[in-house]
Order: structure tokens, then C-alpha cells, then sequence
């Protein structure tokens, strides 16, 4: 009796709900591919089964995981603004990541719906940071119906300068239902160079933005 109770709450825990985490923002080119197969490539080093869901035409995330040579990291693409109905069937998993189009539309406003965090990578600049009431205002609209987290995430610092402090100044108050992540990601050629091999930075020459991305993974997951 005790072993299929054991082996029903196994069964239960194997199948148990994903956490479904969106890196979007309305704008393009603010880093949402380069952080989504980021954080897809860590958890896989975790050994966490994770899917990768790419909700842009453009399909970079796609592209990124037709270039990977190992076969850790699931991804499809999934641009119906059904998203957020459809991933229910998907189980098993223990992350599933959306990597979201660069624009607001049905497809954008359902991969926030599905998700229980939002992380809005942001460039630090003021163009940008308005840019962001955007997602601030659909956040606050889905946020009607569903208790989702969300973050800024700072990409593209320099390093050597004191952007870091004035753009951590200039967003934290930005809206106070947005938390700024500690962690932030500078401007480094291996972000570009790695991603085109189909990797992530964790396995590439770089410990700085290695660093950076296992501490972003620690601060979201562990
Ligand atoms: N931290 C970074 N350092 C250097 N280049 C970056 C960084 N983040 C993103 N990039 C580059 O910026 C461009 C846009 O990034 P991408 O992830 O495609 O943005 P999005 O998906 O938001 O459009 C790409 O060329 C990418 O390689
Ligand atoms: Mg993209």
C-alpha cells in the first residue's frame, strides 16, 4: 500500500506544473533571445527539463537551437495567441522559457498570460526605460486575472562605467510592482559570438559573462 502511495505522489511530483517564465518586451534588440537561450542552456547544465518556446516570427531562438550540436534543450515555436491555453498540455517539465516578439500583440499579451514571471530586459537608456511602460501596461492588465512576478533586467552595460549606477538609479523606481533584478548583463562579445555556435556563454571563454548568467539563473531559480 505505502509503495503506490509513494509511487502516485512520485507520479504526481514527476508531472508536477512548469514554471513559465517570459523574457519580453514590446521593444527589439534589448537582448530577449540572447537571455531566453541563456537561461534555456543553464537549466539544461542543471539537468532541469526545460522547453524553450520561441513566440517570435523571427525565430531566434529557434535558429539558435537548430545551430547547438548537443541535444539538452527542447524548443518550439508556438506564435498563436492561443499560447497561454496551449502549453497547459505540455507536462513533465520544470521550466518552460518564452522567448517573446518584439512587438504588442495578441501573442505577446498570451505569453504573458501563461506565465508566473515576466522579465523585461531593458538597454540602459531613458529611450528604453519609457519604452518599458508599454509592458508595465499589459503587465498591469493580465495582472487583473493572474498574480505574475515581474523583473527589469539590465543588458548592454558598459563595463568601466558608471551606467551601471545610473541606470540602476533611473529604473528602480521606475514602477513599484517591477522589481530590478540585482543581477546585470554588460555589452560582451561573447553574448554575439556564442550564441551564433548554437551555445551559451557558460560554455564559452569568457568568465566574466559566464558569471553573469549563472548569476541571473541563481537569482531567478535558486
Ligand atoms: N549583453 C550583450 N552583449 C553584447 N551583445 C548583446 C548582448 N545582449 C544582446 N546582444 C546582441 O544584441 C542584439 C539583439 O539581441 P537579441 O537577443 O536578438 O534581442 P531581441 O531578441 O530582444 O530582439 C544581438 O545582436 C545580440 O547578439
Ligand atoms: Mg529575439
Amino acid at each position: 500500500m505505502l509503495d503506490i502511495v509513494t509511487k502516485l505522489v512520485n507520479k504526481l511530483h514527476s508531472t508536477k506544473d512548469a514554471m513559465i517564465i517570459t523574457i519580453g518586451n514590446t521593444k527589439g534588440g534589448v537582448g530577449k533571445s540572447t537571455i531566453a537561450c541563456n537561461l534555456a542552456v543553464t537549466a539544461a547544465c542543471h539537468g532541469k527539463k526545460s522547453l524553450l518556446i520561441d513566440a517570435d516570427v523571427q525565430g531566434s531562438s529557434l535558429t539558435f537551437r537548430a545551430s547547438r550540436e548537443r541535444d539538452d534543450i527542447q524548443a518550439l515555436a508556438v506564435t498563436t495567441p492561443t499560447l497561454h491555453k496551449d502549453l497547459n498540455r505540455f507536462s513533465g517539465l520544470d521550466l518552460i522559457i518564452i522567448d517573446s516578439g518584439g512587438r504588442d500583440n495578441a501573442v505577446f499579451r498570451s505569453a504573458i498570460m501563461a506565465s508566473d514571471a515576466l522579465i523585461i530586459p531593458c538597454l540602459p537608456s531613458q529611450v528604453d526605460f519609457w519604452a518599458a511602460s508599454d509592458v508595465i501596461e499589459i503587465l498591469k492588465e493580465a495582472r487583473v486575472y493572474k498574480d505574475i512576478t515581474a523583473y527589469f533586467l539590465l543588458n548592454q552595460l558598459i563595463p568601466h562605467t558608471n551606467l551601471a549606477k545610473d541606470a540602476r538609479e533611473a529604473i528602480k523606481d521606475f514602477d513599484p510592482e517591477v522589481k530590478l533584478l540585482a543581477t546585470v548583463l554588460h555589452n560582451r562579445v561573447a553574448y554575439k559570438n556564442s550564441f551564433g555556435q548554437g551555445q551559451g556563454v557558460i560554455e564559452w571563454p569568457d568568465a566574466k559573462a559566464s558569471d553573469e548568467i549563472k548569476s541571473l539563473y541563481q537569482e531567478l531559480f535558486i
